[in-house]
């Protein structure tokens, strides 16, 4: 037995690869391995022996089990140093990162404004993005040759359909879906067949807000816009309400912000008159209620359309709106 052991310590100390290493385990500790087989064949020893010699097999097993992973920790420490001897290694170089998303700009302020009217108990809805020719425009108060066509170039698809040019298209889906009153916000994509430059987009985003009840005043309605402004602003800005005309509202305004990109002092967003044309809105036209399948005599409404990729440039002071889905990611990562 004492060979054994004498053979079983001289062998691990030659053991160089972890590969010989397995070898030798199987080799004394393995299902066949010489201690298994002698423990094995304690029963064919007279008695006396044994006991004798279960000890010695126990105790080598003990031995062995202990060294084995100690030589393989040599091992491992002998093939990382050589590797560190022969290979380069520069541990100055940065180690691989993982890249992790995050919310685009426009996602930001979208959430920020949702948080807000939700908390106040409006509808968060969502329409489509191809819209019928009702919806889009008849519905709201432009029948087919209406001059106010003009106002927004369209983009027409081949089966009639439009791709929605304002999200003031949902007004009347709102309608005709929501009990009211109700008061309700729907987000979303618009698009124009229009020339590009740093305020405007072919591809933009609005949020539209409308409220139906019983008793409606504009005074209602500049609290709700002065209380979304201020959600995604988070600072103080100066506005101004002027008339505006849109046929689907009336009496219209048009609610303008001091740019903040130049603070008034007039940029290429601006178009250098230091105010920015954010959020037109107005009191629902009766034509409009009609179409909704509700009486004007009994409902009156608010609505809003707001600019909402133009809310980004101001809250991050952006100065090209074409940046916003550019697609460049060096803008993007800054947000
Ligand atoms: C409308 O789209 C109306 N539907 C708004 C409305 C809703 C009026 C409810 C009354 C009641 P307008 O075309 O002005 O209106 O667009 C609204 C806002 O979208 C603008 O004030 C501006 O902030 C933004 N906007 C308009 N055109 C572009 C464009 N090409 N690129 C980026 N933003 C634009």
């Amino acid at each position: 037995m004492e060979d054994i052991e004498k053979q079983a310590m001289t062998e691990l100390a030659d053991v160089k690869t972890r590969k010989e290493l397995q070898a030798f385990e199987a080799r004394f500790l393995g299902r066949k391995g010489l201690i298994t087989l002698g423990l094995k064949g304690l029963k064919d020893l007279p008695k006396d022996r044994r006991k004798e010699r279960a000890m010695v097999l126990n105790s080598l097993r003990k031995k062995l089990q202990d060294a084995i992973p100690a030589r393989e920790a040599e091992i491992i420490r002998m093939e990382t140093g050589e590797a560190a001897a022969h290979e380069h290694f520069d541990i100055s170089l940065p180690g691989m990162s993982n890249h992790a998303g995050h919310p685009h700009p426009l996602t930001l302020v979208q959430e920020d404004i949702i948080d807000v009217f939700e908390r106040m108990g409006f509808y968060v809805m969502d329409y489509p993005e191809v819209e019928t020719d009702f919806f889009n425009f008849e519905a709201l108060n432009i029948p087919k040759d209406h001059p106010a066509r003009d106002m927004q170039d369209t983009f027409f698809l081949e089966d009639g359909n439009v791709l929605r040019t304002h999200t003031s298209a949902g007004q009347v889906r709102a309608m005709q879906e929501l009990e009211p009153p109700f008061s309700a916000i729907f987000p979303g994509r618009v698009y124009r067949y229009e020339a590009t430059d740093a305020s405007h987009d072919n591809t933009f985003d609005q949020v539209e807000g409308l409220m139906l009840d019983h008793r409606i005043s504009v005074a209602n309605m500049m609290y709700y816009m002065q209380v979304l402004l201020e959600a995604v602003l988070k600072r103080k800005m100066t506005v101004r309400l002027r008339p505006g005309y849109f046929p689907f509202v009336e009496p219209g305004f048009e609610l303008d912000i001091q740019c903040m990109v130049c603070g008034g002092k007039g940029c290429p967003v601006c178009k250098h008159s230091g105010w920015v044309e954010l959020m037109p809105c107005g009191l629902v036209h009766p034509n409009v209620i009609r179409a909704g399948r509700l009486d004007p005599d009994q409902w009156q409404g608010w609505a809003f359309g707001l600019g909402m990729s133009r809310m980004v440039m101001m809250r991050y002071e952006i100065d090209d709106i074409r940046n916003l889905l550019g697609g460049d990611l060096r803008f993007i990562e800054q947000f």
